[in-house]
């Protein structure tokens, strides 16, 4: 959107809020655009007192996003990319597992960025009793409760994530179901995406004078 436009309508703030108080230290985790979620928390766990270690990582260089911001509000901030493009090659959980293997005190770990992420972290955690809390993102419809789209299996309990959530123990959450619902979709988002494209290609096409606002959504010229 431009500087100008507005939006339509605007809910919020739906869902719990985050535990924000003074833990001890607490390692941040964002992986792709959870990185986005993470940095608030960050900010605000740090102005709690905590000491934050922050690791983020993205697939490569091009979307790692918010390090300056999370560096302003983090003790330590570790970056990982798929590729190696930029700072570390590998894996927000390569990282974890340093720190736990060099002896650092770990009070809480946060977890945002995409479910497997989130997974691995959990059952690294799990293992050394560490407190882990994840940020669940099932597909979520109206974000009140009443569809039942954003369903996750917490101790065996069905909870809303929007909510009940979005953060849970991670050490509680079937990942195994989240996965499978979350999943349900896939062929309509990928045919969503495969027409977006095409309709992108065309829409390039046309010279900037001679489009319309309506060109993603009809064609239109
Ligand atoms: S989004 Fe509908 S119940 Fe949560």
């Amino acid at each position: 959107m431009n500087t100008g436009d507005s939006i339509l309508d605007v809910v919020g703030p739906l869902g719990k809020p985050s535990e924000i108080e003074n833990f001890g230290t607490v390692v941040v985790m964002g992986g792709g655009v959870g990185t986005a979620m993470a940095y608030p928390t960050a900010a605000a766990l740090k102005r709690a007192g905590n000491r934050v270690i922050s690791i983020v990582g993205a697939r490569n260089k091009e979307l790692v996003i918010l390090e300056r911001e999370l560096r302003e509000v983090s003790d330590a901030l570790m970056i990982t990319t798929d590729d190696g493009t930029y700072a570390d090659k590998g894996f927000v959980t390569d990282k974890l597992r340093q720190l736990i293997e060099n002896g650092t005190r770990i009070d809480l770990v946060l977890a945002i960025g995409p479910i497997p992420m989130m997974r691995a972290v959990a059952e690294m955690t799990r293992k050394e009793r560490i407190r882990t809390v994840v940020s669940l993102n099932p597909i979520m419809i109206d974000g009140t409760g009443m569809c039942g789209g954003c369903r996750v299996l917490v101790d065996g309990k069905s909870e809303f994530a929007c909510v009940d959530g979005p953060e849970f123990d991670g050490h509680r959450v079937d990942f195994s179901v989240l996965v499978q619902r979350n999943s349900m979709y896939r062929a309509a988002e990928q045919k969503s995406m495969q027409e977006f494209q095409r309709e992108k290609l065309l829409l390039d096409a046309v010279p900037a004078q001679e489009r319309t606002t309506c060109a993603l959504h009809g064609g239109g010229r």
